[in-house]
């Protein structure tokens, strides 16, 4: 059995994009490499939580001593989440597409000469976080990241209430800071309890630092 300050703690970790299909071969994705979601699974398992990470297609290696189901596609992912349910708490960290394909062909959309270009059909996904912030069976804590070009507080407090999260972990991508697919991230924790905001560090020490924080909140709760 683990041992520190989460054992005993059910934890879901979303990460990576989701992979929208338009035919067998051709796809529409977020840009996400799953580096902050995975650092945030590998954090949390190192207090002893009970990890289940959802990860979108990426090229990082599953972390060590977490339990990863592998998806492609937002519905799959708001499945596999909802099947992990109940939890201690869930944090989602995944670049989900907001978008999919109103349906994808079953076979390779062929291009040929006289053929027109296709057209896409676009269709809201399910928020995840949403679902899970507002469900019957919520966590006690829920937890989401916001990449913001502007207005970044007022829109992840905006983003709290209307997704049913205790934290949203807010980052500016505005600038040339190299946060997406870069090894470090600046971000704000947004509650109900006001600003904090963090300075510059890697991604790892975002985690752990966020891990230490879940771990500091779930204490309060006792099952
Ligand atoms: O609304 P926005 O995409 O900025 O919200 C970001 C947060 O919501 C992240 O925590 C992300 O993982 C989550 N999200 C989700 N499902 C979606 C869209 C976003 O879980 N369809």
């Amino acid at each position: 059995t683990r041992k520190g300050p989460l054992a005993g703690r059910k934890i879901i970790v979303t990460s990576g994009p989701t992979h929208e299909p338009i035919d067998p071969v051709r796809y529409i994705a977020n840009r996400s490499s799953g580096k902050q979601g995975h650092a945030v699974a590998a954090a949390l398992a190192k207090l002893g939580a009970d990890v289940r990470l959802v990860s979108g297609p990426v090229a990082i290696a599953d972390p060590a001593g977490v339990s990863v189901s592998h998806v492609e596609s937002a519905r799959e992912m708001r499945d596999a989440v909802e099947s992990l349910l109940p939890a201690d708490a869930a944090v989602f960290v995944a670049a989900v597409a907001d978008w999919r394909t109103e349906r994808s062909a079953a076979e390779k959309i062929k291009k040929a000469p006289g053929n027109a270009a296709p057209s896409l059909q676009m269709v809201e996904n399910p928020d995840i976080l949403a679902g899970i912030g507002h469900h019957a069976n919520r966590p006690y804590l829920v937890v989401g990241f916001a990449a913001e070009t502007q207005n970044v507080v007022a829109n992840a407090q905006a983003k709290l209430k209307k997704k049913g999260a205790d934290f949203i972990v807010a980052n500016d991508v505005s600038h040339e800071g190299g946060v997406m697919g870069g090894d470090r991230n600046r971000v704000r924790i947004v509650s109900a309890g006001g600003v904090e905001e963090w300075p510059e560090m890697s991604k790892e020490d975002v985690a752990e630092r966020l891990a230490a924080l879940i771990a500091e909140r779930l204490k309060t709760i006792t099952v």
